[in-house]
C-alpha cells in the first residue's frame, strides 16, 4: 500500500519533470471542465463552495485562488494559521502535492499526485470567485 504510494508519487514528480521539460515553463495549464468533476469525486465530500456558506468539515473553497490561507470562518488548524501562506496557484499546487509536507500538522490530508490533474483542480478553483 504505502510502496504503491510512492511509486504513484514518484510518477506524478516524472510527469512534472516532463511536463517542465516540454514546456519550457512553469505547471501545465489546467482545464477547469476537468478540475469540476475530479473536485466533485475528491473534495466535495469535505468541502463547500456556496457563497457564504460556512465549512463545518472543511473550510468553503469559493474565492481560495488568491486568499489568504485559514482566513474564513472555520476552525483552522493552528498549522495552518500560523503558515503565513497566500493561495496563488503555485503555493496551492505544492500544498495539494503533499499538504502535511508544505504545512506539517495541517488536518488537510487529501493530495492530487498528478500534476495534470492538480492543475486542473486549481483551474477550477480559479472559476469560483
Ligand atoms: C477529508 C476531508 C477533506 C477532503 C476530502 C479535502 N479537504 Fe481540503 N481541507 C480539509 C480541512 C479539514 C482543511 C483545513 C485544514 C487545516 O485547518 O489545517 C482543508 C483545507 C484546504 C485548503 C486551504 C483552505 C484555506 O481556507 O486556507 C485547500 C486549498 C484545500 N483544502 C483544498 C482541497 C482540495 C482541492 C481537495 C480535493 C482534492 C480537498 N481539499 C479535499 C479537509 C478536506
Amino acid at each position: 500500500m504505502s510502496n504503491l504510494r510512492v511509486m504513484i508519487f514518484a510518477g506524478g514528480v516524472l510527469a512534472a519533470g516532463i511536463a517542465l521539460a516540454g514546456a519550457g515553463a512553469a505547471a501545465p495549464v489546467g482545464n477547469a471542465a476537468a478540475g469540476a468533476s475530479l473536485f466533485d469525486q475528491r473534495c466535495k465530500v469535505c468541502h463547500v463552495i456556496g457563497e457564504g456558506q460556512k465549512g463545518v468539515l472543511a473550510p468553503n473553497l469559493r474565492g481560495v485562488v488568491g486568499r489568504r490561507a485559514a482566513s474564513t470562518a472555520f476552525a483552522y488548524s493552528p498549522a495552518l494559521k500560523a503558515s503565513g501562506l497566500t493561495w496563488t496557484p503555485a503555493h496551492l499546487s505544492q500544498f495539494l502535492t503533499a499538504p502535511m509536507k508544505m504545512v506539517p500538522g495541517t488536518r488537510m490530508v487529501v493530495s492530487i499526485p498528478d500534476p495534470h490533474q492538480r492543475a486542473d483542480v486549481i483551474a477550477y478553483l480559479a472559476t469560483l470567485k
